[in-house]
């Protein structure tokens, strides 16, 4: 069985008291369950600090960006390498490190390889546009991004990858896709993993879906064929909303 994941990415919010202040509050109120992984993603100045104040029982961190190379002359990059003790998850590929920052399927490629040498698991984000939605391009999109991203694992490695289905036009807009739409795309993700790895490798990946979730959507998401949990933004930064989540994944899945 897939064990649940409930992720925060807290983006470039939340100063490191401020982010200190945050975990507090969900340490009172989250409890320690085995069906479901609970994980923060702070920046990288709280990620030290966090690792040691968070209940290693309750959360896990991840970064929500690297570089891959291990270290060398990369002005103001943070490698996967000095992550290793820090991180457990490093979220790749993000939308806004795509649109915002030029990333593309070859760097996201690379990082993916890179946290896999380094034995942190990458969450890598995939998901469409408004205008490739539009163009009814979502399935080729999809499949594009993943299919590069993954290119350099194994079937042995790649059980540790975690894929993100994150719509563009849904991050941060209040906007949802249908359930259906949802399913869609997962099963797509599932049946790219099956047809490279095979189907038993690909029935052990877990994918999120990421974009405006919140409390209220979070029974009927979950219960979505294929998916395994959430990448949630904006919520995650509200301990009610964000601990609500993680409660209401932690009913369904039992104690
Ligand atoms: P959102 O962001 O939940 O605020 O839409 C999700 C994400 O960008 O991962």
């Amino acid at each position: 069985m897939r064990k649940k994941i409930i992720a925060g990415n807290w983006k470039m919010n939340l100063n490191v008291s401020q982010g200190s202040v945050l975990v507090h509050r969900l340490q009172e109120r989250i409890k320690t369950t085995k069906n479901v992984e609970v994980i923060l993603c702070p920046s990288f100045v709280s990620l030290q600090p966090l690792s040691l104040q968070i209940d290693r029982r309750k959360f896990k961190l991840g970064a929500q960006n690297a570089y891959f190379e291990d270290e060398g002359a990369f002005t103001g990059e943070v490698s996967i390498a000095m992550l290793r003790d820090l991180a457990s998850y490093i979220i790749v590929g993000h939308s806004e490190r795509r649109h915002k920052f030029g990333e593309n399927d070859d760097l996201i490629a690379k990082k993916v390889a890179a946290c896999v040498r380094n034995d942190i698991a990458p969450i890598l984000c995939v998901g469409e546009t408004a205008s490739e939605r539009a163009a009814k391009e979502t399935k080729q999109t999809v499949h594009d991004q993943l299919s590069v991203g993954v290119r350099d694992l194994t079937s042995q490695n790649i059980k540790h990858l975690v894929v993100a289905y994150e719509p563009v036009w849904a991050i941060g807009s209040g906007r949802l896709p249908k359930p259906h739409e949802v399913e869609e795309v997962t099963s797509l993700i599932r049946s790219t993993i099956a047809h490279i790895y095979g189907q038993n490798v690909a029935e052990k990946i877990r994918i999120l879906y990421g974009g405006s979730v919140n409390p209220d959507i979070t029974k009927g998401y979950l219960e979505i064929e294929g998916i395994d949990g959430f990448l949630v933004g904006g919520a995650s930064l509200n301990y009610e909303y964000f601990s609500r989540i993680v409660a209401t994944a932690q009913e369904l899945e039992g104690e």
